[in-house]
């Protein structure tokens, strides 16, 4: 990692269904942080639910509104930030989120993310006649985004707990140096 990187923030990427907004809620508490979700912040600002924002005016105004989230994002301190799982396919905002914070992603494989997220029905994006099919294709096409995170955690044989844990420790580690 760059030494020259001031982190004031830590920011959990990864699929929809990896856990990053139960686990950030917990490691947020552990390291007296504020927890702030890149959905909820957009959900708020326009009175919308994410669903609806996808179905009134697409895919490609919500991306607009990550990136202006993303943006606000760069001039706070002490957050830990769940971030939609879209959100680093723009290189941009991956490059913000690193300048400001460690960025961690949790990782599933598509069958974990597949059980997790069954019986959800607010995700426009997996609202597909095969979405397990769905699931592995669009993890397979993010992967080389998500593996540019500074830290890559495995949740598939871990409690959310356990995760919170190996997060809170690579941040206090690494928020010293
Ligand atoms: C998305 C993930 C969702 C939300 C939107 C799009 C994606 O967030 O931003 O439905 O493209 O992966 P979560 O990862 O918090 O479910």
């Amino acid at each position: 990692m760059n030494d020259a990187r001031h982190i004031h923030n830590l920011t959990l990427v990864g699929f929809m269904g990896v856990g990053k907004s139960t686990v950030g809620r917990i490691a947020a508490e552990q390291l007296r942080l504020n927890f702030v979700d890149t959905d909820a912040l957009i959900e708020s600002r326009l009175g919308m639910s994410v669903a609806d924002i996808f179905e009134r005016e697409g895919e490609a105004a919500f991306r607009q509104y990550e990136r202006q989230e993303v943006a606000q994002l760069a001039g706070q301190r002490g957050l830990v930030i769940a971030a939609g799982g879209g959100l680093v396919m723009d290189p941009a905002n991956l490059a913000s989120l690193k300048s400001h914070s460690l960025v961690v992603c949790l990782w599933a494989a598509p069958e974990t993310i597949w059980e997790r997220v069954r019986d959800q029905s607010h995700r426009p994006l997996l609202r597909a006649p095969d979405p397990q099919a769905k699931i592995r294709e669009m993890l397979a096409a993010r992967a080389p985004a998500y593996h540019q995170a500074d830290v890559l955690i495995g949740s598939d044989l871990r409690s959310v707990k356990e995760v919170a844990q190996h997060v809170v420790q690579h941040f206090i580690l690494k928020s010293k140096q």
